[in-house]
């Protein structure tokens, strides 16, 4: 049965979705684990939230690129913590809009590392502990960019078009166990992502200008409803979108 307060693990907590699910599920009753490189922010919210809502917050480093790096920050997570039942493998990035033939060796590695690798690193450390607790629940942040690839987005949709393939084949592997697996696969949302995509502030506002993109609540609520809901329902995917993104390239914008 689900524990009533779930021990919920969250990479890239620092920022965007990341930060919105620590804050939607630490007013729900979760302990967490937040995890990301700029470990002074993670810090920052563990304690602002172990304070407002007296639950047990862990902080630590972690670049999930790295195996070491991740193993550590999920075992002291476990030990702070008494144990961990729900995994978001949430840390991700797209690094710049190049033509598939153009794109850096830097940006491409980035995107892979990250995107793929972490996420596999993620969960191959954080599973024993969901199975030793008997109940558990790993989360994915795929994208819409992992349904319907687009220009200028290769690498990025190719991997999140390994993400789905990822949770699709774990989902395969745990059946028979009591673990759940959701993707949830945004559409446009407005956090850091296009800044760290473009590196440029004036050129990240412009992605966002005139439409009512996602905000990291609405992803974060996504994550929250699939986890409250009865054991035996599995919420296998979310596509979601704001309403003036019909597609990856039909997009209203307000004059
Ligand atoms: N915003 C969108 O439009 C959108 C849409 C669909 C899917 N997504 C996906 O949603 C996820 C979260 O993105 P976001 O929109 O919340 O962007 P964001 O605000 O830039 O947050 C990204 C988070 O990932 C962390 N991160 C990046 N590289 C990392 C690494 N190597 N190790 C550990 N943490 C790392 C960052 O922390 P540090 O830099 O401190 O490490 C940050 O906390 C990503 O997987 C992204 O691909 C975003």
């Amino acid at each position: 049965m689900r524990p009533e307060h779930p021990i919920v693990l969250i990479t890239g907590a620092s920022s965007g979705f990341g930060e919105a699910m620590a804050r939607l599920l630490a007013s729900q009753g979760c302990h967490l684990a937040l995890g990301a490189r700029r470990v002074e922010r993670v810090q920052a919210l563990a304690d602002e939230l172990g304070k407002a809502h007296g639950v047990k917050v862990f902080a630590g480093a972690v670049d999930t690129r790295h195996t070491a790096s991740v193993d550590t920050f999920v075992t002291e997570a476990a030990a702070a913590l008494g144990g961990l039942h729900v995994l978001v493998a949430n840390a991700g990035l797209a690094s710049g809009t190049f033509k598939m033939w153009e794109t850096p060796d830097e940006d491409l590695e980035a995107m892979m590392r990250t995107n793929v690798e972490g996420v596999v690193k993620t969960v191959r450390a954080g599973l024993p502990h969901l199975r030793k607790a008997g109940w558990g629940h790993v989360f994915f942040i795929g994208s819409t960019a992992g349904h319907q690839p687009y220009e200028g987005g290769s690498v990025y949709c190719a991997s999140k078009f390994g993400v789905k393939a990822m949770a699709q084949s774990l989902r395969l592997e745990l059946n028979g166990e009591q673990i759940r697996v959701t993707s949830v696969d945004p559409g446009m949302a407005e956090t850091e992502f296009s800044n760290v995509r473009l590196k440029d502030e004036d050129k990240a506002k412009a992605v966002y200008q005139g439409v009512k993109p996602l905000t990291a609540f609405d992803v974060a609520e996504c994550v929250r409803w699939c986890l409250m809901l009865p054991d035996h329902v599995n919420i296998d995917e979310i596509l979601v979108k704001c309403v003036d993104q019909a597609s990856v390239h039909k997009l209203h914008r307000r004059a």
